[in-house]
């Protein structure tokens, strides 16, 4: 019984501190102002895995496609390449008549490779180059190749899986 007065007491005791307390915070402010920070931070933690891990949607690559995605041959040059910004794969022909597909997002942080040169998909983000031909690391921080796909020939047209 005294304690449930006690614990009332309290609640309306911190209440009104909260609302007749502009000059000297409570405890009980100073601990949520601490948890709304503690959430800031937590958030803006959240955000910057939001925005690479947001690219990293690489299950959605393979399964956004469902039956995967075509691209004409002629759209493929060669010794260069295509990037399907939507199905996340790069397309590339590194011989005449040969064409190989790999994943377009980046083994090093998950974004998606932004241009084909000179033999090589390249990343903008932080500078790694793949080779055309298999996808190998070339140079630059990533650690592994880019996952191949399977190319299959459809008249004028390429299916990549
Ligand atoms: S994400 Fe591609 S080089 Fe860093």
């Amino acid at each position: 019984m005294d304690d449930r007065s006690m614990v009332n007491d309290n609640d309306r005791a911190s209440t009104n501190d909260i609302d007749d307390a502009p000059v000297s915070p409570s405890r009980r402010t100073v601990v949520r102002a601490t948890a709304v920070t503690g959430v800031g931070i937590a958030g803006l933690g959240l955000a910057a895995c939001g925005g690479s891990s947001g690219s990293g949607g690489s299950g959605s690559a393979s399964g956004g496609g469902g039956g995967g995605t075509t691209v004409a041959k002629a759209d493929v040059p060669v010794g260069g390449g295509k990037i399907l910004g939507d199905a996340k794969v790069v397309v590339t022909q590194p011989t005449s008549g040969s064409f190989k597909a790999f994943s377009a997002i980046c083994t090093h942080a998950g974004c998606t490779v932004g241009s084909v040169a000179d033999g090589e998909i390249i990343c903008p983000c932080h500078g790694s180059h793949f080779s055309i031909k298999d996808g190998s690391v070339t140079s630059g921080p990533a650690p592994k190749p880019l996952p191949a796909k399977t190319v299959t020939a459809e008249g004028s047209s390429l299916k990549v899986s």
